[in-house]
């Protein structure tokens, strides 16, 4: 949908390993570079749905998606920058993973690699084609596909292995716009890191969770330089001029060096520095970069309660772009409030609902001005009324200084207990705008709506 002229940038984690190297170098390191980006919007987030599909220990789950987190956030994640959240966090995606999952097409899913694989694998030891398999794996695309599409995401940084599940997506979004009409979908894109290292191993083949040669990103300094002395090498002896080009530990200390260090190493290299001699700078190269991140991580994991608190946050900031997209797929497909018209079956008049958002002026019958704020979705009524200003100027004010502080949530705040709450926009500590409600879910979801309004307005 045209609400935001920003190039969204999405990309998943699945929580079932601990952080290493690879994945800092790969992933972490240039996703965060890439998130300070003023013409783009980052969601980063944790991909614990799929971790089920893989894995059934409960404590690993958990401790990977904290550890996962505590990784992001220690490297320099502004979590207040991106979206950052948990996926499990968001009711959207599992429900629209079911309205994709009534347009894709069984024969695509047959075709993914991953699940061919296993039925391959399977035939090939003599064994039933779907033994072991769960629903889970087969529909792995299609969860994926409600993770990109329910942020309508353009470009999704991914390792080639995942290229197939991003077309999956594209089509089952595709198929979506075309059987209820709409552009409701962005069509999403694969970016491969051309110029991202990967990190080989210990045993010189691509460091991965799935060859056991990983280095962890968060080892103590101690065993840090252990593992990295367990790096295997050629056995040319100190002396002896040797070939970075062919070289695991040349390849590392690139990733983290400097072009000047780096061409030293180089120089180092031909000048038949020692194995031990190489590790051990590699060992100093690295440790200089994480150690610092190395201390916010240990904080981090022993206070889980503000990781927790950050993903709750950012949870409620992506829900209020995917709550309002999910009410117009709901609607698109028929699942919709009963007093609703049959009138409003085509896309064109659904369309105009939406465009009947609205921040709307008027004069109060004792001379001051106001204003209220008129949603179309799912029925058009108001949703919030400020109070009365001395004049137009005072009144538009007050508006632009919704538009600029909606988003902040001290300024839109709700507040309250029991029975009784409200949803207040507070300018200087003094309430010019509010709306009540018996719930404070109520008042989330009016919150949501405002959101939307003021996004959508954002674009004139
Ligand atoms: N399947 C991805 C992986 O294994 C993780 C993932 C889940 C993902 N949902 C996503 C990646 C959405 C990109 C976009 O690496």
């Amino acid at each position: 949908m045209g609400m935001n002229s920003k190039v969204r940038i999405l990309t998943g984690i699945t929580t079932t390993g601990t952080p290493h190297l690879g994945n800092y170098v790969g992933a972490i390191r240039p996703a965060i570079a890439a998130s300070g980006k003023p013409d783009a919007e980052s969601f980063y987030f944790l991909a614990d749905y799929h971790a089920l599909v893989k894995c059934d220990d409960p404590a690993r789950v958990q401790r990977s998606t904290l550890e996962i987190a505590a990784s992001w956030l220690a490297c320099g994640l502004d979590p207040k920058k991106v979206y950052f959240y948990r996926q499990s966090d968001i009711p959207e995606i599992p429900e629209l993973t079911w309205l994709l999952t009534c347009v894709t097409a069984k024969g695509l899913l047959n075709r993914a690699h991953a699940y061919k694989a296993t039925v391959d694998a399977n035939r090939a030891a003599g064994e039933d084609a779907d033994a072991g398999i769960t629903a889970g794996l087969y529909m792995y695309p299609v969860l994926m596909a409600a993770d990109i599409l329910i942020f309508n995401a353009h470009k999704v940084p991914v390792g080639r292995d995942q290229i197939q599940h991003i077309e999956m997506a594209r089509d089952i979004g595709q198929r979506f716009n075309h059987i209820y009409g709409g552009d409701f979908f962005a069509l999403p894109e694969a970016v491969i890191e051309e110029n991202v290292a990967t990190l080989p191993g210990l045993d010189g083949r691509k460091m991965s969770k799935s060859y056991n040669n990983t280095i962890p990103l968060w080892l103590p300094a101690k065993e840090l330089r252990k593992a990295i002395l367990g790096i295997v090498t050629n056995s040319l002896a100190p002396g002896e001029a040797k070939n970075p080009d062919d070289s695991n530990i040349f390849s590392i200390y690139q990733a983290f060096a400097s072009a000047d260090e780096t061409a030293a190493m180089r120089q180092a290299f031909a000048d038949g520095i020692g194995w031990g001699d190489a590790k051990q700078k590699l060992f100093e190269r690295i440790d200089a970069e994480l150690a610092p991140m190395r201390e916010q991580y240990d904080t981090l994991v022993a206070r889980p309660e503000r990781i927790e608190e950050a993903l709750r946050a950012g949870a409620l900031r992506a829900r209020g772009l995917a709550t309002p997209l999910l009410a117009q797929l709901r609607h698109a497909a028929g699942l919709r409030d009963l007093t609703l018209g049959a009138q409003e079956k085509t896309k064109k008049e659904h369309a105009k609902k939406w465009s009947q958002d609205a921040i709307k002026q008027f004069r109060n019958s004792d001379g001051t001005f106001g204003f209220k704020l008129v949603a179309g979705v799912p029925s058009k009524r108001t949703i919030f009324e400020s109070i009365g200003f001395k004049d137009a100027r005072a009144c538009g004010e007050a508006i632009a200084f919704l538009r600029r502080a909606y988003r902040d949530e001290h300024a839109l705040a709700i507040r309250g207990s029991g029975h009784e709450w409200e949803l207040v926009l507070l300018r200087d500590g003094q309430v010019i705008g509010s709306n009540r409600a018996t719930t404070e879910d109520r008042l989330k979801g009016v919150r949501i709506l405002i959101h939307q309004i003021c996004e959508g307005l954002e674009e004139d």
